[in-house]
């Protein structure tokens, strides 16, 4: 199997790149992040791209969640991220890798305010509040840094998911879609068309 014309010969992890806004544009795309959980059922929860690496694809979440605890006990995770309006999809499965502490910095450093914000408020504990005294606690979080904080909490992580498989799918009116698949394989990538 070979790639057909049009595609970049960097490689599918450019080509996904290039289907994915700069780091430092502030509108980010919504992932769907597909675990195995604990319990057999399959998880899957919505987040931010953070960012795009050279090897990888990272986001950003609380240790205390569900899936710091799956990705603990199998990194296999799968990505979703739907461009409706291109008539694109992008699947991605790979192996969700910890970030360094230097990365993770960076990270929440590029954050919105509202979203440090919340990264430091939003515990178990709050999450169980009445609705009062959660706008109560997050007025006064505000009150304190209302620039939003500048460290991270301790919960603060970040993973690295580096590609297994990539699956581009291309809609649009005048032609049939289709996804084109890369699987790596002995230290480069397989490819495919398949159907939409
Ligand atoms: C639009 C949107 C963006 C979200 N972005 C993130 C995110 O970047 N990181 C995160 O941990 N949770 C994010 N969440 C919350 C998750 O969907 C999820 O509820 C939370 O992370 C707990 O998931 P878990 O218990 O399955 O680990 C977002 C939710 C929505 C609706």
């Amino acid at each position: 199997m070979t790639a057909t014309l049009g595609e970049p010969v960097e490689g599918p992890h450019a080509w996904a790149r290039s289907w994915l806004p700069a780091d430092d544009d502030p509108v980010r795309p919504l992932m769907t992040l597909a675990t195995l959980g604990l319990d057999g059922w399959p998880a899957a929860r919505t987040v931010l791209l953070s960012s795009v690496s050279d090897v990888g694809l990272r986001f950003h979440t609380d240790a205390r969640s569900a899936k710091v605890a799956e990705l603990a006990a199998d990194p296999r995770v799968s990505l979703v991220i739907a461009f409706p309006e291109r008539a694109q999809q992008l699947v991605v499965q790979g192996d969700a890798v910890p970030e360094s502490a230097a990365e993770s910095l960076a990270a929440f450093g590029r954050r919105s305010a509202y979203l440090r914000q919340l990264a430091w408020v939003n515990d178990p504990e709050h999450a169980r509040l009445p609705p009062a005294d959660r706008q109560r606690a997050w007025a006064t979080a505000v009150a304190q840094t209302p620039d939003g904080p500048l460290e991270p909490p301790t919960s603060w992580r970040g993973y690295e998911v580096v590609p297994h498989r990539y699956v581009f799918w291309e809609g649009g009116p005048d032609a049939a879609s289709r996804r084109t698949e890369y699987v790596r394989a002995d230290g480069g990538w397989s490819v495919d068309h398949l159907p939409g």
